[in-house]
């Protein structure tokens, strides 16, 4: 397959890892770096032996740029996908999808419009525990799926909210007009992605409480969620970037025949029936899980999506508006005071 001819913009902190990733993916080639920081943006192109410029204009201008990867803040996603697309470029955009999904909508309209290609930077479902973890539950573990937790427990030092973790630095992630939201839009986001994938559920009405409570920023610092599946099971989420001293990620799917843990250590499993070669009415502990580079395959089957007539992209636009749909649904309750349905994407236009 001829590599994917890609634009870079935005060189800043996430931008590292996701050129070096397409770069060595084996499906795609950096043509084009640009940056407002044009220091960072220079460095990148140095780095990748790829041409640099000082105006996405003229990366858009450039007939050898086929896509564009954005890891810009995300107030600019919108405007910088509608720009890409009107000038018949495909798309693969950082996480969150947008801000809001007006934002998302009008990415997808443009895009529909201009014939180009689009894709949200959810690649964690490419994580190999995730893909074992679907494989079980596709193997009928679980049975009905009836509840799902999520817990996510972090520390997140003040520097985190004005930029010092980057090479570019900015306090974009503390402006609520920036970046839309706090540790939900910015973080949980991905782990929302990847249990709808696990489980091909969907929320269907959210509930929410959250605050800022310890962080320099505008945004939720810490979010409780409650929620119903479209299939009548239970969903809750406890968040917190200002968690010290514990931290843990772990998320928790159970069922009419089992149950599945993801966590740091690995994922464990229990169900009612054989499965995966194990006896039914055990606990089982899967540990180790090969090294993988999830963006580089994120790239390679947008790349492979792309380059057939009709290929569609794995993490699709749909699933990147339906993740915000749960997102701003849990914002706009608290805002609300009541809990909310949550939009179909059927209602989309
Ligand atoms: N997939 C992941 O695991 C992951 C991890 C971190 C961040 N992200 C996402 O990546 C995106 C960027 O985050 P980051 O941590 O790299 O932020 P960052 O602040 O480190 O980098 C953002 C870069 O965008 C540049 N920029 C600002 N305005 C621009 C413009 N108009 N045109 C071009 N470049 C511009 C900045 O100069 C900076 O270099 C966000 O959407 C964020 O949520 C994803």
């Amino acid at each position: 397959m001829e590599p994917l001819r890609i634009g870079i913009a935005g060189a800043g902190a996430i931008a590292q890892r996701n050129a070096r990733e397409a770069a060595t993916s084996g499906a795609a080639k950096i043509v084009g770096v640009f940056d407002v920081n044009q220091k960072v943006a220079r460095d990148m192109a140095s780095a990748l032996k790829a041409p640099f410029f000082s105006t996405y204009e003229d990366l858009l201008r450039s007939q050898e740029v086929e896509a564009v990867l954005l890891s810009t803040p995300h107030h600019l996603h919108r405007p910088q996908t509608v720009q890409a697309a009107n000038a018949g470029k495909h798309v693969l955009v950082e996480k969150p999808m947008a801000n809001n999904l007006e934002e998302a909508e009008e990415m997808i309209r443009a895009c529909r419009e201009n014939g180009v290609k689009l894709t949200v930077n959810y690649s964690f479902r490419y994580l190999p525990k995730i893909r074992k973890a679907k494989e079980l539950i596709d193997a009928g573990l679980l049975g009905t799926i009836t509840g799902i937790q999520i817990i996510s427990h972090q520390f997140k030092d003040p520097g985190y909210w004005t930029g010092a973790r980057s090479n570019s630095p900015d306090n974009w992630r503390a402006s609520r007009e920036k970046c839309g939201g706090g540790y939900l839009i910015m973080n949980v986001c991905h782990i929302i992605d990847y249990i709808y994938f696990l489980t091909g559920l969907k929320a269907s009405r959210i509930y929410s409480e959250y605050g800022t409570l310890g962080s320099p920023a505008e945004v939720e610092d810490i979010i409780s969620i409650s929620y119903r599946l479209d299939n009548g099971a239970i969903g809750s989420i406890s968040a917190s970037s200002i968690m010290r001293g514990t931290e843990q990620s772990e998320e928790r799917i159970w069922g009419t025949n089992g149950s599945l843990i993801l966590n740091g250590e690995g994922i464990s499993f229990y169900s009612t029936r054989p499965i995966d070669g194990k006896r039914p009415g055990q606990l089982y502990t899967l540990k180790k899980f090969p090294e993988f580079s999830w963006t580089a395959e994120w790239v390679r089957q947008f790349a492979a999506a792309v380059r057939k007539a009709d290929g569609q992209p794995e993490v699709s636009s749909r699933e990147g508006w339906e993740n915000l749909a749960f997102i701003r649904s849990a914002y706009a309750s608290l805002e609300r005071g009541a809990p909310l349905e949550i939009p179909k994407f059927e209602t989309v236009r």
